[in-house]
């Protein structure tokens, strides 16, 4: 470990969390040890529904809930049809919500989205109850063309919806060097975040990294508080990349980061929020696009490392606090101390703030589960109590899990420590238990009405689509 020394560096694209480099010190040159990043360059744009022919209109199970600001309109994006969810009582006032990937069709990229994402999500989150699942791809990759068309024609057998949307090459290419060590792809997607507000339709945006796992149902309660998203952060300033995040941000802002917010997926955003981000960037850096704001700030120096989900949920904090509801662990630090530390004057954290929270998913690359006892303890827990029909071989995986408690709900990252089993649920005390068990549940609740149907005959179905791409995935369970 003294060796090297952990670098900043976003997720797989654009989010994540635990993502780190490693680069060894005693050489000046940086050698990414993996990444899992997309090393095309881009072009055009261009967007297709796949879900082709049907284009229902956008109704849905009218919200209540709404954003405050009014959404914007820009030329480069057409804006995705919106689904036509299947209304049910429990997601009634939840407006449409866009699962959203930026990622390319490079094999480690699409090796951690069929093997990962894509298993967890079709057993997991519900895009007929929740609103598509979007990915944004690269405009002038043939092969970003070719996957979104093979995949698309699986939807119905997957039971999802997806859209992909075709975004063009950023006009000015410095964009694609801005951060010198990381590849082209990586620093595109990186900027592209910054502007996914224009691709996307829904009120909602739910932002997720290819290598998310999700780990149970999701269910209202883990989106929203009453009408605010919830929002997670953790305080992991310990690791060196957090401060070369957190002087991005402080640079495109003027704000520095109140916590890390790159410790959970997917991250809930109101969709204008990244527009407000992204115009009052504009207004504090006084340049008149956000791709110059990004050359600028990003080639500061060579320590400076962005992270766009840090940069704008640190905005949200700081501007927009009332509509999401905050879930800060601060580990065992004294409040006042953590405030006297970390926050500007009048935008103290208050112990609402840091009420705890647990995960829908982990890390899937920054989480070692070599033998996928996450993956089999996560589903028994789902199946438990259901009205579901085990078969045999199920129920008998299941029985070693019979009196597990699901603590892995609390966790999002083991290679780099990130959890809440040493924090809020110290000594796994009983306030955490309480909230596993009120959350399966609420789950259970959903899988006996068939929201989650927990199909596991799906994976068959992204086996034979991953093929596509001569991809095998190990076994999930
Ligand atoms: C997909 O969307 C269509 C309408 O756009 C909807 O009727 C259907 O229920 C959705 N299916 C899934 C599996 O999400
Ligand atoms: C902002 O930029 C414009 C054009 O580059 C310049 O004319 C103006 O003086 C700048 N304003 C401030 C407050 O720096
Ligand atoms: C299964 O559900 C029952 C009833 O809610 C609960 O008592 C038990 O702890 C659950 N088992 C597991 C492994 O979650």
């Amino acid at each position: 470990m003294k060796k090297f020394k952990f670098f900043a560096v976003m997720g797989i694209l654009g989010t994540a969390t635990c993502i780190f480099y490693i680069h060894s010190i005693n050489s000046g040159k940086t050698a990414p040890v993996h990444h899992p990043v997309s090393h095309m360059q881009s072009t055009t744009s261009a967007v297709h529904s796949t879900n082709s022919g049907k284009m229902a209109p956008v109704h849905h199970p009218v919200s209540k809930i709404q954003p405050t600001t009014a959404p914007v309109h820009h030329s480069v994006s057409k804006i995705q049809p919106a689904t036509s969810r299947k209304p049910d009582h429990h997601f009634n006032e939840v407006p449409d919500i866009t699962l959203t990937v930026r990622m390319s069709s490079n094999a480690k990229l699409l090796n951690h989205f069929y093997c990962t994402m894509l298993r967890s999500l079709t057993l997991y989150w519900s895009t007929s109850h929740l609103g598509n699942l979007l990915l944004i791809l690269d405009k002038e990759s043939k092969e970003d063309h070719k996957f979104a068309e093979n995949l698309q024609k699986y939807q119905i057998k997957l039971g999802i919806n997806i859209s992909f949307i075709y975004e063009p090459l950023p006009k000015d290419k410095r964009v694609l060097t801005v951060a010198r060590s990381q590849p082209r792809g990586y620093n595109r997607q990186l900027y592209s975040s910054f502007i996914m507000d224009k691709f996307i339709s829904t009120p909602i945006v739910a932002w997720i990294d290819t290598d998310g796992k999700f780990t149970t149902p999701v269910t209202r309660d883990n989106i929203f508080k009453g009408n605010k998203l919830r929002v997670k952060g953790m305080d992991t300033f310990q690791y060196d990349w957090i401060s070369r995040w957190s002087r991005f941000t402080e640079k495109m802002i003027g704000k520095h980061m109140p916590s890390d917010f790159m410790t959970y997926f997917p991250v809930y955003i109101w969709r204008d929020t990244i527009t407000n981000c992204r115009n009052y960037i504009l207004k504090h850096l006084n340049v008149s696009t956000i791709e110059e704001a990004y050359i600028r700030v990003g080639s500061t120096d060579y320590n400076i490392h962005m992270s766009p989900v840090n940069t704008i949920m640190t905005y949200a904090y700081y501007f927009e606090k009332e509509r999401y509801d905050w879930h800060i662990d601060i580990r065992n630090v004294d409040l006042q101390k953590y405030n006297n530390l970390r926050l500007t004057p009048g935008h103290e954290l208050t112990s609402p703030d840091l009420t705890p929270d647990f995960h829908v998913s982990l890390h899937d690359k920054y989480y070692t589960d070599a033998n996928n006892a996450v993956n089999r303890q996560a589903y028994c827990a789902a199946v438990n109590n259901t009205v579901l029909n085990m078969e045999q071989n199920i129920k008998q995986m299941c029985e070693p899990f019979k009196t597990n408690i699901m603590w892995v709900l609390f966790e999002f990252c083991n290679k780099v420590k990130q959890e809440h089993l040493t924090t809020w649920c110290k000594n796994k005390n009983k306030h955490c238990i309480s909230m596993i068990k009120e959350h399966y549940d609420k789950t259970r609740q959903l899988v006996n009405k068939g929201v989650y149907n927990l199909d596991l005959k799906k994976f068959k179905v992204v086996e034979e689509v991953a093929n596509f791409h001569k991809i095998k995935c190990r076994s999930f369970l």
